[in-house]
């Protein structure tokens, strides 16, 4: 049975003394993906444990001007993707729940989670403040919900990257697990923001993927190779404006020969869609370098 609780205290009656609980946060509009983590999270746990999907618009993550009132609502739906993923609890808790306020305007007065120099560079440099509210988000909500593991989305790595890191820095004694991203049949990363895209647009946002294989395929070459040539991919598409597509090493420093990933953030239309891949770097190719993110 999975049980709908909107406060702290029916999500965690519902919990009934099960004693491992993984968490898997999400904004609601759920799709495939958001099941995939739901059911790693069961792996996790086992059938005796407890699965917890908390469903949360978070405003302090939006900026003004950005698509916190746009942004789709359908918990109806939601629970149904849960109860068939076998989540044992969805917690949609209101504003006041969360942030103990409803006065939207002064929530990012308050105290609030730091994410440092790696939440200046990438999506934190397009989107000043979105990792501010993030952190401090993922931290109340893993303080409510009191998990053992918290299941996050490789999707957005660069969030990922940044809530392992303060899970380990502020000693939240919980284990922060990655999971690999769902694709559509065309490669399109899974997302909840893909519904904006017309039909037009959904075609041309396959181009998105398509840069990043090719960033992958080249990364042999080095990373200015690489980003050169999802750069070349991502012209072909006339609908695609380009944010950033950046070659990092896995915590998102600069590139060196060895394990890396690439990064990019693409708007089609007036839909953003980012996306990462897992690469192996070959040695640096000198001149025109993508420098990585040195942020840490
Ligand atoms: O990835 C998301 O959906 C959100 O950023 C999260 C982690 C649920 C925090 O609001």
């Amino acid at each position: 049975m999975t049980v709908v609780a909107t406060t702290r205290e029916q999500m965690l009656q519902a919990r009934d003394g099960r004693s491992q609980v993984a968490v898997v946060m999400t904004m609601g509009a759920l799709h495939d993906g958001h099941a995939s983590l739901m059911r790693a999270a069961r792996e996790q746990v086992g059938s005796d444990g407890h699965v917890v999907t908390t469903v949360f618009v978070n405003p302090t993550q939006f900026a003004a001007g950005e698509d916190f009132d746009r942004y789709p609502r359908t918990l109806e739906a939601d629970v149904q993707t849960c109860r068939d993923a076998g989540v044992d609890c969805v917690f949609a808790p209101g504003v006041a729940e969360v942030y103990g306020s409803t006065d939207l305007a002064r929530l990012s007065d308050r105290v609030m989670v730091d994410p440092g120099s790696l939440g200046t560079v990438l999506e934190g440099a397009i989107r000043p403040g979105h990792f501010r509210g993030v952190l401090t988000v993922v931290a109340t909500l893993l303080h409510l919900t009191d998990p053992d593991v918290a299941m996050f989305g490789e999707k957005d790595y660069q969030q990922l990257v940044l809530i392992g890191s303060m899970a380990q820095a502020l000693a939240f004694g919980v284990r922060i697990i990655g999971v690999p991203t769902m694709r559509e049949p065309d490669g399109l990363a899974m997302s909840s923001r893909n519904r904006y895209l017309s039909a037009v647009e959904r075609a041309a946002a396959s181009v998105v993927p398509q840069a990043l294989m090719a960033a992958v395929a080249a990364a042999g070459d080095g990373p200015q190779v690489a980003r050169a040539a999802g750069l070349a991919v991502l012209a072909t598409e006339p609908l695609a404006q380009v944010e950033y597509l950046e070659v990092t090493d896995p915590m998102l420093g600069p590139a060196g020969p060895g394990a890396g990933r690439v990064l990019t953030a693409v708007r089609v239309g007036s839909t953003r869609l980012i996306d990462n891949m897992p690469c192996v770097l070959g040695p640096s190719d000198g001149a025109g370098a993508s420098e990585g993110m040195d942020a840490r």
